[in-house]
């Protein structure tokens, strides 16, 4: 870590899937200012989804600075930047022109699920899990950073030279930001290399076993380094400032939750859901369907790792609900329908949009609505879209008591979905543990402050962050037990249903 500074605020961008946010906090870490814009989904065919990285890019030009006026400060107050961002996301661009060669591919595209089909098949496919921590599916990088290899005429030869490079969201910004007529310092940091399917989990760096599986030319890689460490000093939009944090966005969202110490764990609710508990320094191998990945590195300390829970579909079900069904006009007023009815009338609504993720793991599973009598009214679909958030954390949470051996005996929440009681109240009572959000439910944009704020010396150590977490809300559990029995089990034969829908 570097000498203590003077500055004033701790600058954080939490690039995510729908916008992107700047955020700057003072010591407390407590919200300055915020400053947010969002950027276009592009869905060019059915299970693809598209950013244009460059578009996310220039929305962070203009709502960097801006940040900074509505502060009424000026870069030079600022002791460091820390980034979080949507994870797997893979852009591609030129080193030369720094123009990105396709549209960035989105976690939740599916484009490659025939090719990660035909690649779980190889006799040698074991040895991803072994090796990276990961399954493979749709959902990380390496298998579209093959696709689009495949798929781009002169791509690969490109790509092998060095002349096209790979990143995720993070490394790209990290690129343009501290850009000379060179382009800037190509990094990634170990959570998002975690991502990729072609990081080894145990050495932290890109594995020639995975890269060979995968196909992935070594030169277009990012160079791997921790959480927390100055990168460089922007050149653009915060000319000076030290880039000093880059962790995925569920990683960052643990580290402001301050999830600290082995057997804590947050679960963020937003267009999906992802649970992560801290491990500690060993790296846990599930037997129940969730991921080993890397939960933060400070500097040169060894890296903590988590267990992690991925729901695909929480807060996009609403979003369905509101836009693709079109039954509420806002997010929230799902809340108000399903308060107009007492249960879900018998009715169950798995959200297998893009498959389902943790802990089945079926990219060939698709959605369904099961239940169905005249008796159901809007108000109990609008119940059985909150519910389906709920009874996914719970599965997930199982797994997680299984894998760990630890029991969860209480859940840090945070995230758009956490202003909604009834849900909260939901998941309090079908996981039968008390349900607890912080004051500061900017947890993400939190946590990569956190991180940037340690590396320049900002903040001085863990503990004194941890002063910095007070509770804002609480549920606990109230719900009968044989019921909560009953539900479930219910659910899990709903979800059942959705597996073998797509004939192979
Ligand atoms: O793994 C995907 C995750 O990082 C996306 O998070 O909040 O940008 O939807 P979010």
């Amino acid at each position: 870590r570097e000498d203590t500074v003077a500055e004033r605020y701790v600058m954080s961008i939490d690039q995510g899937t729908t916008s992107t946010r700047c955020i700057l906090f003072d010591h407390g870490g407590r919200l300055v200012s915020v400053t947010q814009r969002e950027h276009k989904q592009h869905f060019p065919r059915p299970g693809w989804v598209e950013h244009d990285a460059t578009e996310i890019w220039r929305n962070l030009e203009q709502i960097g600075p801006k940040a900074l006026a509505q502060a009424g400060i000026g870069s030079g107050e600022v002791a460091a930047v820390g980034i979080a961002n949507q994870r797997e996301t893979t852009v591609l661009w030129d080193r030369h022109t720094g123009i990105p060669v396709t549209r960035a591919v989105v976690w939740q595209d599916t484009r490659t699920d025939m090719l990660v089909e035909e690649l779980s098949r190889r006799p040698d496919a074991y040895i991803v899990e072994e090796l990276c921590g990961l399954h493979v599916a749709t959902y990380f990088s390496a298998p579209t950073i093959r696709w689009l290899l495949d798929h781009t005429p002169g791509l690969r030869e490109r790509a092998e030279r060095g002349d096209v490079l790979f990143g995720t969201m993070e490394s790209w910004l990290i690129w343009k930001l501290t850009g000379g007529p060179d382009g800037g310092v190509h990094v990634t940091d170990v959570t998002n290399a975690s991502r990729t399917l072609l990081m080894n989990i145990n050495t932290l760096s890109w594995d020639d076993t995975l890269l060979d599986f995968f196909g992935v030319p070594r030169a277009m890689l990012p160079e791997i380094r921790p959480s927390a460490q100055t990168y460089g000093a922007a050149t653009r939009v915060m000319p000076g400032v030290r880039i000093a944090a880059a962790l995925g966005d569920q990683q960052a969202a643990l580290f402001g939750q301050t999830c600290f110490a082995v057997g804590e764990a947050k679960c963020t609710y937003g267009t999906g859901s992802f649970l992560l508990l801290n491990t500690g320094h060993e790296p846990i191998r599930s037997t129940h369907g969730l991921l080993t990945t890397v939960g933060y590195q400070i500097g040169d300390e060894p890296a903590v790792y988590a267990l992690e829970g991925s729901i695909a579909i929480t807060g996009a079900l609403v979003q369905w609900f509101r836009d693709g069904l079109g039954l509420i006009g806002t997010a929230p007023e799902i809340e108000t329908m399903a308060r107009t009815v007492d249960d879900n009338g018998g009715c169950y609504i798995v959200p297998a949009f893009s498959g389902l993720f943790a802990p089945h793991w079926r990219s060939e599973a698709r959605g369904i609505i099961v239940g169905l009598t005249s008796y159901i009214t809007k108000g109990h679909l609008a119940r059985a879209v909150l519910e389906a958030t709920g009874w996914q954390t719970r599965e997930v949470v199982d797994a997680m008591n299984a894998d760990s051996g630890l029991n969860l005996r209480t859940l840090n929440v945070d995230g758009g979905m956490t202003a909604n009681n009834l849900l909260m109240q939901f998941i309090a009572d079908v996981l039968n543990v008390p349900v607890v959000r912080p004051m500061v439910a900017e947890t993400v944009s939190l946590g990569a402050a956190y991180a940037a704020g340690l590396a320049v010396g900002y903040w001085p150590d863990l503990e004194g962050l941890r002063r910095n977490w007070h509770r804002a809300a609480q549920w606990l559990p109230a719900m009968d037990p044989a019921l909560r029995a009953r539900e479930y089990d219910s659910w899990q034969r709903a979800v059942e249903r959705t597996f073998d829908w797509i004939k192979p």
